[in-house]
């Protein structure tokens, strides 16, 4: 594969504020017009838009590399396993793992999670065990922990949360104890925008010997996350919202937990030897990779990661704290708004959930979808937590780094006509 499928952006620009006006040229899908007007998308914590790097990338090996990986003898063959690996090696790298083979490619955070609850659950998981959750959990992080507490006879807890989904941190402390098995938490919530504290979490849930395992589909893409400072057992994140194509993601976990774990999937090239009646499996990460992957979906994370790291993972994190803040302050000033989650000066990211008194967070989406401004309105695949806040739904808009505040502006003069609209003002 040649060396051109690589991100542009350059180390130099690691320390600078982003230039948010500037890298969304990188991204084609952002010159168009919706509905007459310049498009407005807010919706990246569902997913983001990719940057011309990405989609070359794709293109390029459709071009010139194709072939299956680890299996043919033959040059594409040998210069697509070079790049699909070379990509694990730089998703490593992103995330500070200490050896590439902790990173199991997987097709997004959801697939991720399920591998785990049954490849390392399944195993670990007992009678009488109990699994540490919030209620602020998307259901990819709830559902299969359920799934596995009725396999295992286990039991699920809910560590206590404030209005804000901020984690009562000693009210986890209290919580943990020989029977708890697992922690699995988000890094940041896709509906609050809250920051969990998963280091402090990480370390009290190991005093306790027990495993931590992080949802991290929304804070990969948007924050420096280090595997090793934060020292967490598991986390499992997706690349279609960091940049990168849908249908790949990662399971990280640590070598000696991932070596102890049975594979999830069972077929080819996971094995390392097939009797008619039993078989043996392959080492790290292939035990885990059965079938084909998304070689494409893996080279095209590859480049993400580059291109997140060219711009600089602290900058990114800057401009949607700043961005988040900003949302957060003008939307709170509107008359008949509502903002869930941490207040301006909380510990939160570029998600911002509202809703506005007498109306349908649809038909906020509605009229804003009008005006070119893409959020989403819904439960946000978190039903626990909208009953929790007491309602059934929020519009949520989610920024990412070529989001700029006339972006945020136009969200909010959007909102306005939504209420003019509705005559709720
Ligand atoms: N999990 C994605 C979201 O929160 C789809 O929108």
């Amino acid at each position: 594969m040649s060396t051109s499928i690589r991100g542009a952006a350059t180390p130099a620009a690691r320390t600078a504020p982003l230039d948010a006006a500037a890298l969304r040229r990188d991204f084609p899908i952002l010159a168009q017009e919706v509905r007459g007007k310049p498009l407005v998308y807010l919706d990246n914590a569902a997913t983001s838009q990719k940057p011309r790097v990405v989609i070359d990338a794709l293109r390029e090996y459709y071009e010139t590399t194709n072939a299956n990986i680890h299996r043919g003898i033959h040059d594409l063959s040998e210069k697509s396993t070079a790049a699909y690996e070379d990509a694990r090696v730089r998703v490593a790298g992103f995330i500070n793992a200490a050896r590439p083979h902790e990173v199991i490619f997987t097709r997004g955070t959801t697939d991720g999670i399920n591998m785990l609850a049954r490849a390392w659950g399944d195993a670990n998981v007992t009678s009488g065990n109990e699994i540490l959750l919030t209620e602020v959990e998307h259901h990819s992080n709830l559902v299969p922990w359920q799934e596995l507490a009725k396999r295992r006879d286990a039991r699920l807890r809910f560590i206590p949360t404030d209005p804000a989904g901020v984690i009562d941190l000693d009210a986890f402390a209290g919580m943990l104890g020989p029977q708890t098995k697992l922690v699995a938490v988000h890094h940041v919530s896709n509906v609050l925008g809250v920051i969990a504290p998963v280091a402090a979490m990480a370390r009290l849930a190991h005093e306790h010997g027990a495993v931590i395992a992080i949802d991290g589909a929304q804070s990969a893409p948007h924050m420096p996350v280090d595997v090793q400072a934060l020292d967490v057992d598991f986390l499992t994140f997706s690349g279609h919202k960091m940049a990168g194509p849908t249908g790949i993601g990662v399971l990280y976990g640590k070598e000696h937990l991932l070596e102890a774990m049975e594979p999830a999937h069972f077929g080819g090239s996971m094995i390392r030897a097939v009797e008619l009646e039993s078989s043996t499996w392959a080492d790290l990460p292939y035990k885990f990779e059965g079938g084909t992957p998304n070689i494409a979906g893996a080279i095209g994370l590859g480049v993400a990661v580059d291109y997140l790291d060219g711009i600089g993972m602290d900058a990114i994190d800057a401009h949607a704290r700043q961005l988040g803040a900003y949302a957060v302050n003008v939307l709170s000033d509107m008359p008949g708004v509502t903002v869930h989650g941490p207040d301006a000066d909380g510990e939160r990211g570029g998600v911002v959930s509202f809703t506005v008194e007498d109306l349908h967070p649809h038909d906020v989406g509605t009229v804003l979808d009008g005006e070119g401004v893409a959020i989403r309105a819904g439960h946000h695949c978190a039903q626990p937590l909208m009953r929790k806040l007491g309602v059934h739904a929020t519009a949520r808009a989610s920024v990412y780094l070529y989001n700029t505040t006339d972006e945020i502006d136009c969200l909010v003069e959007s909102v306005v006509k939504a209420q003019r609209f509705f005559g709720t003002v």
